[in-house]
């Protein structure tokens, strides 16, 4: 799906673990001269702690208030940035509402397989600790994917579009190439 906006605002690259976030929107952000935020690194910036430490000792509905939190204080910021999200945003649906009206999102999709292969062993990331990397994949695949597709502008398909492709495809959608 694709909606071409007239006014980009905050561009928010959304998607599942292992999707590319962290990996295109550094540079896309310098492609388009902004800020970039990685939610998860400024989580941990703020609170001190892991995200995996976050989730053992307050749990992940915590972790969550954290989320929206931070969620809120980056779409306040006036400056348009660039801003990898969480894959666990879109469960609230606060957090959707912020993202469509402070900004576009952009999907990065990948299958669960591409992502798990991508994901596998990283003890970073507390959802996956103890269970089978690609099962968990498809059953946030499964339950996720509608709420991705519901606020995306634009989606990319980061399997089939190396990283340096999926800039210029997204700079491009925004009538910035
Ligand atoms: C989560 C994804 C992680 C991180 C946390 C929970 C999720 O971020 O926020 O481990 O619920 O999918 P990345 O998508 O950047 O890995």
């Amino acid at each position: 799906m694709t909606n071409k906006p007239s006014n980009p605002g905050h561009v928010f690259l959304t998607g599942p673990m292992g999707a590319g976030k962290s990996t295109i929107g550094i540079p896309l952000s310098e492609r388009l001269e902004r800020t970039f935020y990685d939610m998860d690194q400024m989580i941990v910036e703020k609170t001190g702690r892991s995200i995996p430490e976050i989730f053992a000792d307050d749990g992940e509905c915590n972790f969550r208030a954290l989320e929206g939190q931070m969620l809120a204080d980056l779409c306040a910021g006036k400056e348009p940035a660039v801003i990898a999200t969480g894959g666990g945003v879109v469960l609230s649906v606060p957090n959707c509402k912020r993202i469509t009206s402070s900004g576009t999102a952009i999907w990065l999709d990948a299958p669960p397989e591409v992502a798990a292969e991508r994901i596998s062993g990283d003890a970073n990331r507390p959802l996956l600790l103890g269970v089978d990397t690609l099962q968990k994949a498809r059953e946030l695949d499964y339950t996720r994917r509608p709420l991705y597709a519901s606020i995306a502008a634009h989606t990319v398909r980061t399997d089939q579009l190396a990283p340096t492709d999926a800039v210029e495809d997204i700079l491009e959608f925004l009538g910035c190439p």
